[in-house]
């Protein structure tokens, strides 16, 4: 065989399509029988034959998937097998199966998001109460509850989701019955092929048809914001649970140890999901290369979308399935929480103190700033500075003040909609568990 006949083929890569190709034979024969072409004896023996193609027939020697399973049915049914590819072409084959094969992934994808978040929200509310420093560029910030943390989580899965959900619109579109790009002589009734095949629509245009792709990328595209979010996660877990602070835990790290330093529990599994992030973004951009400048309508240049696809999709459900394990062996360590909470989380809660005196916002957060700055330069801790040190920065200050310093006293304090306020998180983990539930009734 010649070198071209390797550089040609598809077949080691787009072997993923098998079933769906077999699926889609089957419809397109039953399509052929009702346009005549096939008779009843015909129809029935290339149904029972497609039931008994199997991939592990070894069909290496075949350009790609759908010479294949053509092929390997002319072998068991002869004469029948050889009218299944009449007004039929691989361009409109290629863009069926991928879309049966990618339908059901993102519902599996989707279950599996759900999943998710069905963790997030027992973790929300198992450690309800628990209270950390949260963090703007990386130094604390304000103290926020954990569960609010988590939570945010959840909301961007809800999105994530929904958008692989809007793009499943796209793919859920017949490319069947559209031939090489022009449409087919043969009256295949496409609304059969559709209802076979379980599609919403046919496509409308058969050049469109054939010559989109953009359906693969609009799901990576939505699958690589979900990754990213994740690895965003994985980061934040891989700094919180590192020895400097120790806020969390996964009893999995102890399986990741070094080779060479005994001691070493490693966070391998959230490194690998930043990581994996990294390769779908590669997937999608490899994909918006090979197919911009290509003409309308179908090219060679598009059988090299299987690898963006069958790789893209499979990492994203094997990185959010690893997150979510992952999430059920978290541990919290409170003490430590407690322990590394800085006293300077406080400072927006003095200026709101002052305010609520009656001082205006910009003097307000001026008069702070200094007493920060002192504090820092003298080493004191606000609850240890005392009264009349504070009265010596505004006259404002009471013996109140020091009512302010403690990290429940400061998440009280936050009043509006979907702030970290223990009653805004309780009233947001109901709403999580209400999209849950409406999510299972859809199902
Ligand atoms: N293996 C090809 C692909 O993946 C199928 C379509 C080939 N069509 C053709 N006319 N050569 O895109």
């Amino acid at each position: 065989m010649s070198s071209f006949h390797d550089f040609n083929k598809s077949i080691e890569i787009d072997e993923f399509l098998w079933d769906a190709e077999i699926e889609a034979s089957k419809a397109y024969a039953k399509a052929l029988f009702k346009a005549g072409i096939l008779d009843k004896k015909e129809f029935n023996s290339i149904k029972k034959a497609l039931k008994k193609i199997k991939v592990n027939k070894n069909p290496n020697s075949f350009e790609d998937v759908h010479m294949a399973v053509l092929n390997l049915l002319i072998q068991k049914t002869g004469n029948s097998g050889k009218k299944l590819h009449t007004g039929r072409s691989r361009n409109e084959q290629v863009a069926t199966d991928e879309r049966i094969w990618l339908k059901e992934k993102i519902f599996e994808i989707s279950k599996e998001i759900k999943e998710l978040q069905r963790v997030i929200v027992k973790i929300a509310e198992k450690n309800f109460g628990v209270i950390i420093p949260g963090y703007t560029h990386l130094r604390q910030a304000q103290p926020v509850l954990f569960s609010h943390y988590i939570m945010s989580l959840f909301w961007k899965m809800q999105r994530g989701e929904e958008r692989l959900l809007e793009a499943l619109k796209r793919v859920d579109e017949l490319p069947l019955g559209c031939g090489a790009f022009a449409g087919s002589s043969i009256p295949i009734d496409r609304n059969l092929l559709k209802k076979e095949l379980r599609f919403s629509k046919i496509s409308e245009n058969s050049i469109d048809s054939v010559s989109d792709r953009n359906f693969i990328l609009e799901v990576l595209f939505a699958l690589s914001l979900i990754l990213l979010d994740l690895s965003r996660y994985a980061e934040d877990f891989i700094i919180f649970s590192s020895e400097e602070f120790s806020f969390i835990y996964f009893e999995d790290f102890e399986k990741f140890g070094s080779s060479m330093m005994p001691h070493k529990a490693n966070p391998d599994i959230f490194e690998l999901i930043r990581a994996k992030a990294g390769k779908i973004f590669g997937y999608l951009t490899s994909l918006y290369i090979v197919l911009k400048g290509t003409p309308i309508s179908y090219n060679k240049d598009m059988q090299e979308d299987k690898i963006p696809l069958k790789e893209g999709v499979d990492t994203a459900f094997n990185t959010i399935r690893a997150f979510k394990e992952m999430l059920e062996k978290l541990k919290i360590n409170k003490e430590e929480i407690r322990r590394k909470m800085g006293y300077l989380v406080y400072s927006t809660d003095i200026v709101d103190y002052l305010i609520e005196k009656g001082m205006n916002f910009e003097d307000a957060y001026a008069t702070v700033k200094k007493l920060c700055e002192f504090s820092k330069r003298e080493n004191i801790p606000f609850d240890c500075i005392t009264l009349k040190k504070y009265k010596e920065f505004s006259s404002l200050f009471e013996k109140d003040v020091y009512l302010i310093f403690s990290p429940e006293s400061s998440v009280r304090k936050k009043k509006t909609y979907g702030s970290t306020h223990p009653a805004w998180v309780k009233f947001q983990i109901d709403k999580a568990k209400e999209v849950l539930k409406n999510t299972k009734n859809k199902l």
